[in-house]
């Protein structure tokens, strides 16, 4: 950014709390990374196999104001030598977006402070530019949370246009409720990549949903997981999930994750490769979202495609939710033209739709 000829760089504080990680970041013109401090609500859900939305928001209050000050220490800086601040307001959970933009508005009126409120999909394609690369438009961006699995085309900065989604459950989601099934804790994508290293891929044959054009269904896989598990075990399709972990042996339970692993991968890859079919002048393919940071689905990926286009996975602290994502994010909409919001106005949203 050019400032009375001077070049002037533009620091912005993010802020997040749409699931169940407090977060805040200090960035540098949209890429270099300040600080980045997270404070992960995961261990008190584990508890209970989920997020628990009443618990998240009493987390959140315990921790934003703690996690924007060391985030500001960290980065050497104080609120007042801060540009602008961004914050997630949808899609998530409202008791934490709540906490999250609160907080956000407070120290924008109070300190007169322009205002960006951030779309957190948009946030986590972002991830992908804070590691100083920079990828080429038009781009296809795989959007892969515990919420949301959508590709989305970019022809520049800010446009997003969806071109797939899931019609039921997310990839993480799925991910997250196979777990259950095998008996793994909560988050279930990192066990279930964890306890696969040690299983079998091709023990068991999962179906892959028939859905048109470039939508997913994750729901059945989850079922298919289930009756496999039951057959397996010689047990009756009407023998609860939760009891079914009882009978598993790590083996079993580790051929299991490796084969479900297996198949959602190939799901997502088998639609990315629609997706570029159907935009053959696509220059880049992004990783986004909790899931990126498997690696089996980053590997995947660079099998799919490295011969034909860049590709980009996040770093895996930035795959899933951070500061400095919704930072980065805010950056590009602001060099895209986006007007400071009235921090007094924002709208909160569980659901919304990138745009
Ligand atoms: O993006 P994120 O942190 O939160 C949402 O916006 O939803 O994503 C969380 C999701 C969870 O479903 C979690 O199980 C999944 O990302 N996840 C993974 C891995 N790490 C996190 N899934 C598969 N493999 C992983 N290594
Ligand atoms: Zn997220």
């Amino acid at each position: 950014m050019h400032f009375c000829g001077i070049m002037y760089k533009m620091k912005i504080l993010g802020i997040e709390s749409s699931c169940d990680e407090t977060a805040a970041a200090v960035i540098e013109d949209g890429q270099k990374v300040l600080s980045n401090v997270v404070v992960s609500q995961i261990d008190i859900h584990a508890e209970y196999g989920g997020v628990i939305p009443e618990i998240a928001a009493r987390s959140h209050i315990e921790a934003v104001n703690p996690v924007i000050k060391k985030a500001l220490a960290d980065a050497g800086e104080t609120i007042d030598s801060i540009d602008a601040i961004a914050v997630t307001h949808t899609p998530g959970l409202v008791g934490s977006l709540l906490v999250g933009t609160l907080a956000a508005r407070t120290l924008a009126v109070l300190h007169n402070k322009p205002f960006y409120p951030t779309h957190h999909l948009k946030s986590h394609i972002y991830a992908n530019w804070l590691s100083g690369y920079n990828p080429e438009f038009p781009l296809l961006a795989a959007v892969v949370s515990g919420g949301h699995t959508q590709i989305i085309y970019m022809e520049r900065h800010d446009h997003f246009e969806i071109i797939g989604s899931t019609r039921d459950d997310a990839i993480g989601e799925c991910f997250d409720k196979v777990a259950k099934i095998l008996g793994l804790p909560y988050p279930g994508g990192p066990n279930i990549a964890k306890v696969a290293l040690n299983g079998n891929p091709d023990k068991y044959q999962l179906p892959i949903p028939k859905v048109d054009g470039l939508d997913f269904s994750f729901s059945g896989i989850k079922t298919a997981v289930l009756r496999a598990v039951q057959n397996e075990l010689g047990l009756p399709i009407t023998t609860p999930s939760h009891e079914l972990k009882e009978h598993l042996s790590d083996q079993q339970i580790a051929d299991f994750a490796a084969s479900f692993q297996k198949t959602a991968v190939n799901i997502l890859i088998k639609k990315l490769k629609k997706a570029r079919e159907l935009h053959p002048e696509t220059k880049s393919i992004l990783l986004a979202g909790g899931v990126s940071a498997n690696e089996l689905l980053r590997t995947e990926l660079h099998n799919a495609f490295d011969k034909e286009c860049q590709v980009y996975v996040p770093e895996f602290k930035y795959s899933t939710d951070n500061g400095a994502m919704v930072a980065s994010a805010a950056y590009y909409s602001i060099q895209a033209g986006e007007k400071s919001s009235d921090p007094y106005a924002l709208d909160i949203s569980p659901r919304s739709i990138i745009r």
